[in-house]
């Protein structure tokens, strides 16, 4: 089993740059089947086990997908199929968002209904509406939804978002693309990789406007083509590593990072006593003194408030603050998970409803400790770097979904951490024994 050691109580130093955003990255590659005619080219596309599953699942179906470097190529030219396997759908929810393009395009789409997901029932309901409000019929047959539209094609609707959802305010974006008429999206989601989406598909022929607004309005058009693309910088990453600067850092610089993308993150950290630099190619995180952060009241919410895929991390970093913090989820059921993982380590967390009340203690102490969903695991190692001692974290495949090259970027900034497989390690260790050096 592959496991991260890490040694902890070293302060993080130097710069590291963020990869290209995963939830950018996702949407782009399936919005990229809209285009009938030439090659997409995105840039600063992140090395991620989600990000090799949605080039998997568009190649399934046909199109042509190539990763060159940081880039991938796609032609969706000759694409053949409207139904991707059904495994490889179920087993990641973003690859749901190929429902719509297909959709538009092709009049019809037969997609896996999302596996459960363990931070919470995760439903469809909203994306299904919205192709429902267009035209489509929409029935579920053995775990997929089949959807059809009209012979004449989709044709624009008014459609407000009970949840600003981020995937259904995507989906909905990319099937209205090619629709007949105006599509207007009420209560759209915000978040910044919906608007690096909405560019790309401008790029591509479409004409999307209001995206990053409550109200998204799509004219669709004829036809669609390929378009070079850059992906936006991982904000998620980016606030990853600010919250480990501010507790155990000394003066850490996240290049490429995007301050307007993670303004909630930024005044919390301020308002905790760290010290925030914003400069043109990035942040600066100075720690506040003796690592560790003043109470905070935090609450999670749809963007431009404070996000969950940073909460885990946030809770982390408070199980050392002066006095009791309390952080409250409020767009997920079931997000607390790595909190059990962090009593292990001594953090005195306990939760009331969805609302998890940290009382700061002087410091963690090291403990094998297993993630639970991605940011569970960031979350861990973070609290890893601050412990007292070595931690073991499990669960690796989580992590490697969303962060590319975690320990490398860590070890650029001095962390004591290492990923070791036991097969290699069991190796290595009869390798040294055959030749008398054990
Ligand atoms: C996206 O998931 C992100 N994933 C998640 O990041 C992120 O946590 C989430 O948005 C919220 O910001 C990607 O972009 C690939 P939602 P998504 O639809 O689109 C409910 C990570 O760590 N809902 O905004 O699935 C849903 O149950 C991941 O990178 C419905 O009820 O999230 C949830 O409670 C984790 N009906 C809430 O809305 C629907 O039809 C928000 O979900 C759709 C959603």
């Amino acid at each position: 089993m592959t496991r991260m050691i890490i040694e902890g109580g070293r302060r993080l130093e130097g710069r590291v740059r963020v990869s290209g955003a995963k939830n950018a990255v996702l949407p782009i590659l399936a919005a990229s089947t809209l285009a009938s005619s030439g090659l997409s080219t995105i840039d600063d596309v992140p090395d991620l086990l989600d990000v090799a599953h949605m080039m998997d699942t568009v190649a399934a179906i046909g199109a042509t997908v190539r990763r060159a470097n940081g880039s991938v190529r796609i032609n969706a030219e000759s694409i053949w199929s409207t139904e991707p396997p059904y495994d490889l759908v179920r087993r990641m929810r973003a690859s749901f968002v190929v429902a719509g393009p297909l959709l538009s395009r092709f009049g019809t789409a037969t997609i896996a209904l999302p596996g459960g997901c363990n931070i919470g029932p995760r439903p469809v309901d909203l994306h299904i509406k919205g192709f429902e409000a267009m035209g489509a019929t929409a029935s579920i047959d053995s775990g997929a939804v089949r959807l059809q539209a009209p012979k004449e094609g989709l044709h624009g609707a008014r459609i407000y978002l009970d949840i600003p959802s981020v995937g259904a305010t995507q989906n909905i974006m990319m099937a209205a693309c090619l629709a007949n008429g105006q599509t207007i999206i009420e209560n759209a989601a915000k978040e910044p990789e919906n608007v690096d989406l909405a560019n790309y598909l401008n790029a591509m022929g479409a004409h999307v406007r209001g995206a990053g607004t409550d109200t998204i309005r799509i004219d669709g058009v004829k036809s669609m083509h390929g378009a070079n693309h850059t992906v936006i910088p991982d904000r998620i990453e980016a606030g990853t590593f600010l919250l480990a600067g501010a507790v155990i850092g000394n003066g850490v610089y996240v290049e490429n990072a995007v301050s307007e993308h993670i303004m909630s993150l930024i005044a919390k950290l301020e308002e905790a006593g760290a010290k925030i630099e914003d400069h043109v190619s990035g942040i600066r995180v100075w720690p506040v003194e003796r690592g560790r952060l003043r109470n905070l009241d935090v609450k999670t919410h749809y963007y431009p408030a404070y996000p969950t895929d940073l909460q885990a991390q946030m809770v982390a970093g408070l199980t050392t603050a002066f006095g009791t913090s309390t952080i409250s989820e409020t767009v997920f059921e079931n997000r607390f998970m790595h909190v059990a993982e962090l009593q292990r380590m001594g953090a005195e967390i306990h939760i009331e409803g969805r609302t998890a009340i940290i009382n700061g203690t002087e410091r963690l102490s090291g403990a094998t400790v297993t993630a639970t969903d991605l940011r569970a695991g960031a979350a861990l190692v973070i609290a890893g770097l601050m412990a007292e001692g070595q931690t073991e974290v499990l669960g690796l495949h989580h992590i490697d979904r969303g962060y590319d090259n975690l320990v490398g970027k860590l070890q650029s900034l001095g962390a004591r951490i290492r990923r070791v497989d036991d097969d290699d390690e069991g190796t290595a260790r009869a390798l040294l024994k055959r030749t008398g050096s054990m």
